[in-house]
C-alpha cells in the first residue's frame, strides 16, 4: 500500500501572545481557572496578521524547507473554519502568493479540528491521481474574528495559528488512517458568514464527553489496522483542545503522558491548525525524528473525529 511520508513542516504563528491574566481583564476568569481546567498558559491573537497571512506564510516555510519548487506541488488544500473569505479558498490565496502552477487544484477543507488529518488522507487520494509528486496541506484559523469576547466559556479556549506539510506518496511507507462523523451542531458550531456576528458556540461537556471517547477509539483503531502495539508508537499528537482531555484518554489507554506531545499551554486550541503545529515544533526541537512512528488524533465539530499513524 502506498503511503503518505511528511518532506518538510512549517508553521506561522501571531506575534501577540495573549496571557489568561490578559484575558481576565476582558472576562470574568483568572490564570488559575484556566490552568487547570484546561492547561492553557497563553495563545496568540492576529493583531497585523490574518487568516491568509498565517496560512501563506506557514505553507511559504514548509516549501521552501521540502527544497521542491512550486510547480512540483500537485494538490495545495488548507483545513480551516476561518478562512479568510467564504470564497475563493485560502487555498486559492496560497497559490497565488507562492506561485503554485495554474493547473494545481486548489481547495479548502471543513472538518473543524479534525480538518488536517482529513486533508492528509484527501491529500494522499488526490496524489493517486496527481501527475505531480508532492501536495501542499495547511491547517490555519483565526478563530479570534469568531470568539464572543463576552462568553468566558468559551473565548479563554482558543488561539489563531497555522500550521502546514509537504507530502508525498511513497510505496510501502507504514499509513493507517479512520475518519469518522456525528452529525451533530448542538455541541459545537460556528455561526455561517453574512448572518450578523458569527461566533463559536460550545457545550463544553459534551465535547468532554466525545472527545474521550472517540481518541482511544482511534488509537484502538489504528493498532488493529497496523498490528502494531501501543509501545511500538513513539509519539502520539493529539489535538490540543484540552490538557485533561488528553490525560484522561491516556488513563482510558493505560498509558502514561510521556507519548504525548502538548503545547496547549502555549497556543490553546487552534482547531485545524493544531496537529501540523505541534509536528512542526517537534521537528524544530529535534523531538521528531526518522524512523519514529507517530499517532496523529483530532476530534472537533462535525461531529467529525480521525487519526492516522504513520512513520517520520
Ligand atoms: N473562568 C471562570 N469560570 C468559568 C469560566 C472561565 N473562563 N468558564 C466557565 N466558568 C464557570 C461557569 O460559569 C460555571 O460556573 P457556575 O458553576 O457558577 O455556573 C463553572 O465555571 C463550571 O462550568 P462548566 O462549563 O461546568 O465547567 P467545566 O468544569 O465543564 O469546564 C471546560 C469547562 C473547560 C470548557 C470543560 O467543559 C472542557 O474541558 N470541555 C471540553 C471542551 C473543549 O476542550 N473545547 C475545545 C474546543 S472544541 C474542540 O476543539 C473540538
Amino acid at each position: 500500500m502506498k503511503g503518505l511520508k511528511f518532506i518538510s513542516t512549517g508553521r506561522a504563528i501571531p506575534e501577540k501572545a495573549v496571557t489568561n491574566d490578559d484575558m481576565s481583564r476582558i472576562v470574568d476568569t483568572s490564570d488559575e481557572w484556566i490552568r487547570t481546567r484546561t492547561g492553557i498558559a497563553q495563545r496568540h491573537f492576529c493583531t497585523r496578521e490574518n487568516a491568509a497571512s498565517l496560512a501563506v506564510s506557514a505553507a511559504r516555510q514548509a516549501l521552501e524547507r521540502a527544497g521542491i519548487s512550486p510547480e512540483e506541488i500537485g494538490v495545495c488544500a488548507a483545513a480551516t473554519v476561518t478562512p479568510q473569505y467564504a470564497s475563493p479558498a485560502n487555498a486559492c490565496l496560497i497559490q497565488a502568493a507562492l506561485g503554485l502552477a495554474e493547473d494545481t487544484p486548489c481547495f479548502d477543507l471543513s472538518a473543524g479540528c479534525t480538518g488536517f488529518l482529513y486533508g492528509l488522507e484527501v491529500m494522499r487520494g488526490m496524489l493517486t491521481i496527481s501527475p505531480k509528486r508532492y501536495a501542499l496541506l495547511v491547517g490555519g484559523e483565526e478563530l479570534s474574528r469568531v470568539m464572543d469576547m463576552t462568553d468566558r466559556s468559551t473565548c479563554v479556549l482558543f488561539g489563531d495559528g497555522a500550521g502546514a506539510a509537504v507530502l508525498a506518496l511513497e510505496e510501502n511507507a507504514l499509513w493507517a488512517a479512520t475518519l469518522g462523523t456525528r452529525g451533530n451542531s448542538d455541541i459545537l458550531s460556528v455561526d455561517a458568514v453574512g448572518k450578523g456576528p458569527s461566533y463559536i458556540h460550545m457545550d463544553g461537556q459534551g465535547v468532554y464527553r466525545f472527545a474521550v471517547e472517540v481518541i482511544p477509539h482511534c488509537a484502538k483503531e489504528l493498532l488493529n489496522q497496523t498490528g502494531l502495539t501501543l509501545e511500538q508508537v513513539d509519539w502520539i499528537v493529539p489535538h490540543q483542545a484540552n490538557r485533561r482531555i488528553v490525560e484522561t484518554a491516556a488513563k482510558r489507554l493505560h498509558l502514561g503522558m510521556d507519548k504525548f506531545f502538548l503545547n496547549i499551554d502555549r497556543y490553546g486550541n487552534t482547531s485545524a491548525a493544531s496537529i501540523p503545529i505541534a509536528l512542526d515544533e517537534m521537528v524544530q526541537e529535534g523531538l521528531l525524528r526518522k524512523g519514529q512512528k507517530v499517532m496523529a488524533i483530532a476530534f472537533g465539530a462535525g461531529l467529525t473525529w480521525g487519526g492516522a499513524l504513520f512513520e517520520w
